[in-house]
């Protein structure tokens, strides 16, 4: 058994806390989705003979990629692997990029699980992040998937905000849980190097949340996801009895990947290797 994660390094607008590899979205074209499967067929002997039972499309934002593309990416993986037919196919989505169409083309694909990157039901919160989608979008790009028949939904949720409090973070929970979603992840705000977000704080122009506070956030999490029927099967993640994330539990079993587009990371069981965080220094290499 096998996982395939696809980086997808595009964003619209680059977030202030991000430091995962992305590049603006002018870059994208056909060109990026060429090369992928030119990884791939470069790449698959490293994983031979292994059935596929989880692809997840990360990013930056995979939801920027046009949808035929994804699908040319799920079929040239059936080219070389054998794709269980139960697979969970996965793929990042910013709430803002979410329409009908789109969700009922991932449907029609094969895509039978998304994680939408909410991170706050707090509007000013999502403002302080520069998010491109307020609440009222979130929460319609929820109703959307579930009227598109994607029955697997999993939200992002970042806590330890500055000027968040236990009640701002209560509030982001219950409108959380009160939707119908199967999986929740949970991340704390890091504070990366090298972002405009860390560069604020050693300004002192942003102030950390204050520890004891952000534990008791975490506390919180932890009592309500029991209330609510969720299992914390992760320090980050939870999810409903049958939601645990196939493909995050096969990273933890040690179980083998094949990571494909810049940046992304592969494990085999006798090696481990990774693509550079360069557009153009992967494409060399592929
Ligand atoms: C790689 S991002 C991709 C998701 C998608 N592009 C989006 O932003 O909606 C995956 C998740 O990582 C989390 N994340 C990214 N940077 C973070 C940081 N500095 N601290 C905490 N969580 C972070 C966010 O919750 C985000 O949704
Ligand atoms: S959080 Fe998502 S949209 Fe924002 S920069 Fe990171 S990958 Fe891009």
């Amino acid at each position: 058994m096998a996982g395939i994660y696809i980086h997808v390094p595009f964003c619209r607008k680059k977030c202030s806390y991000c430091d995962f590899y992305s590049v603006g979205e002018a870059k994208m074209d056909n060109h990026f989705t060429d090369f992928v499967l030119k990884e791939l067929s470069l790449r698959n002997p490293l994983i031979a003979d292994r059935i596929v039972k989880t692809i997840y499309f990360g990013g930056g934002t995979p939801s920027l990629l046009p949808a035929g593309n994804i699908k040319r990416i799920i079929s040239g993986l059936g080219d070389f692997f054998g794709v269980d037919p139960n697979a969970e196919i996965t793929i990042e989505v910013n709430p803002d990029d979410v329409t009908l169409e789109l969700a009922e083309q991932y449907q029609a694909i094969g895509v039978n699980r998304v994680s939408i990157g909410i991170q706050s039901f707090n509007n000013d919160e999502l403002i302080f992040l520069g998010r491109r989608h307020d609440v009222g979008k979130a929460i319609e790009a929820i109703r959307i998937f579930r009227k598109a028949s994607i029955a697997n939904i999993s939200i992002d949720l970042i806590y330890g905000l500055p000027h968040s409090t236990l009640k701002s973070w209560e509030h982001s929970l219950n409108v959380a849980f009160g939707l119908d979603i199967q999986h929740l992840s949970c991340y704390h705000l890091t504070y990366e190097e090298g972002t405009p977000l860390t560069r604020r704080v050693a300004k002192g122009t942003v102030i950390p949340l204050d520890e004891e506070l952000s534990k008791a956030q975490f506390d919180l999490l932890c009592e309500m996801s029991k209330n609510n029927g969720f299992i914390h099967y992760e320090i980050s993640n939870l999810a409903k009895p049958g939601y645990i994330s196939k493909h995050n539990s096969g990273y933890w079993l040690g179980e083998e990947y094949l990571g494909l587009g810049p940046s992304a990371h592969s494990f085999n069981r006798s090696m481990r290797w990774w693509n550079p965080s360069s557009i153009t220094g992967w494409e060399k290499e592929v």
